[in-house]
């Protein structure tokens, strides 16, 4: 009997899969029919959600952007993807909309704001990605401040996220919203709390001015697999996004369920969804030279500006086959931890940590063959590494359309995937059976008590 799955579907606003294939129509990631078109396809096929992935960075050497990236289109160019949550909302029904917003960027107060408006414009059907950040050496090159160490980063992401949720679960009571014409009360003052907050980097005194949307909190995911973005993913979220070799990502599942059976939100507060990339073609010869044509696009350069982005580090400057000569960044860790040996796998060279960027980047390697095949190799992942599901990569043409063709239907008639919730369910009724925070959750903590 095969698994019941979770699938969310990867996007950012900029070129996907490999943009130089035949038929990539991710180079129209600026028009706004392009994501019209392809979430309501998402939408009729019934996967859990659209996961728009962003950060303000690009792949940063010596103090500047890298030519290589501009050249070859390496996490460049980029555009917002909230602006286009709202477009997607009305153009679908079911589908749960999942954005990534930085804790080290932006403020609480405008996060608490804008998701919240979003979760009422979405019918419930928002998710927050929460990072401390990709590329941090960038944006604080392009915001003109220090890069904020590593952990600190960690730090305040944890009073940010708090204040968020403070501001959703603990200023309006449920019944706070009159709109009586009658007697003239549009909210009733004794049941909008101010909040009195003060942390080392966040506080706030004041409302949050939008009325209780139906998740309040939106649905919380998160994504660094650094040992203190685990932590902070056992600390809050509901959601975790990994992308590793299957005993790398068993091992990280395991050490976050540790940590949550730790903290008494239990094993299973948490969704792990791994990156899935399907190359799959009707027969398991198409799907191998698709794969080999999408590859041979990609040089060591860029793997090198890709590994850069995420790092901070320039391989391109160190001996090739020795290990990395510093594993020392206050940029992302994930990619450094992942083969430095500080996982228990071993440490690889410089080279065959580009050779794995320029095959895989960093979301693993693919699932290649025909429909039967690739659905095996993804069981086998998932029983190798107890994850719940997929955070399926685009196909090489950008966009899902053969994951929908081919996939989708052998998992479908294998059991695996969930039918599609009634119209009006939000994303956490569809994910977890329940609209609001879990009472376990330390968001809870912040609700008014009614008496
Ligand atoms: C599937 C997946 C999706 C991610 N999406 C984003 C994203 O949208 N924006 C971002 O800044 N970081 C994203 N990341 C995580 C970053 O790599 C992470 O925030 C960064 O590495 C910093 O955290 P760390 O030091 O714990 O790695 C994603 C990671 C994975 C595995």
């Amino acid at each position: 009997m095969s698994k019941r799955i979770r699938l969310g579907m990867f996007q950012a606003m900029t070129p996907m899969g490999q943009w130089r294939m035949p038929g990539n129509t991710s180079t129209d990631f600026l028009d706004l029919q392009h994501w019209v078109t392809m979430a309501k396809r998402l939408d009729q096929e019934g996967v859990d959600f659209l996961f728009m992935a962003d950060d303000y960075a690009y792949p940063v050497v010596d103090g500047h952007v890298l030519p290589q990236a501009i050249e070859s289109s390496v996490q460049f160019p980029k555009a917002d993807p909230i602006v286009l949550l709202s477009a997607l909302a009305l153009a679908t029904e079911r589908l749960g909309l999942v954005a990534t917003v930085s804790t080290t960027i932006e403020k609480p107060q405008i996060v608490a704001r804008r998701f919240a408006t979003l979760d009422h414009l979405t019918g419930g059907r928002l998710g927050w990605n929460v990072v401390t950040g990709a590329g941090q050496n960038a944006s604080a090159l392009l915001f003109d401040e220090p890069l904020i160490p590593h952990d600190e980063r960690y730090a305040r992401a944890d009073e940010h996220i708090r204040l968020a949720m403070e501001l959703w679960e603990g200023v309006w009571e449920d019944d706070a919203l009159v709109q009586d014409r009658e007697s003239g009360t549009y909210a009733d003052p004794s049941k909008v709390h101010e909040i009195d907050t003060h942390g080392r980097w966040h506080g706030a005194r004041g409302v949050l001015t939008v009325p209780p949307s139906p998740q309040r909190t939106p649905v919380l995911f998160q994504a660094g697999a650094s040992s203190s973005g685990r932590g902070f993913a056992a600390d809050y979220a509901e959601g975790v996004f990994l992308a590793s070799e299957p005993a790398a990502t068993a091992a990280q599942i395991a050490a976050v369920r540790d940590l949550l059976d730790a903290n008494g939100r239990g094993r299973d507060a948490v969704l792990f969804l791994s990156a899935g990339t399907f190359v799959v073609a009707p027969t398991a010869e198409e799907a191998h030279a698709k794969r080999a044509l999408q590859a041979s696009f990609w040089t060591l350069e860029d793997a090198a500006a890709a590994y850069a982005f995420f790092t901070g580090l320039d391989l391109m400057s160190m001996p090739l086959d020795e290990p990395l000569a510093s594993t020392r960044t206050e940029t992302g860790r994930t990619n450094v931890e992942r083969f430095s040996g500080a996982n228990g796998a071993p440490a690889l060279t410089v080279r065959q940590i580009l050779e794995e960027f320029q095959r895989n980047s960093v979301m693993g390697a693919p699932f290649v063959g025909d429909p039967v095949q690739v659905v095996d190799q993804a069981e086998a992942f998932l029983a190798e590494t107890g994850a719940d599901g997929f955070l399926v990569q685009p196909d090489p043409t950008g966009t899902f359309d053969d994951f929908l063709d081919l996939v989708l239907p052998e998992m479908r008639r294998r059991g695996m995937v969930a039918e599609p919730p009634q119209v009006g369910a939000t994303l956490r009724e569809r994910l977890f059976g329940h609209p609001h925070l879990a009472d376990g959750h330390p968001g809870a903590a912040f609700r008014r008590v009614r008496v």
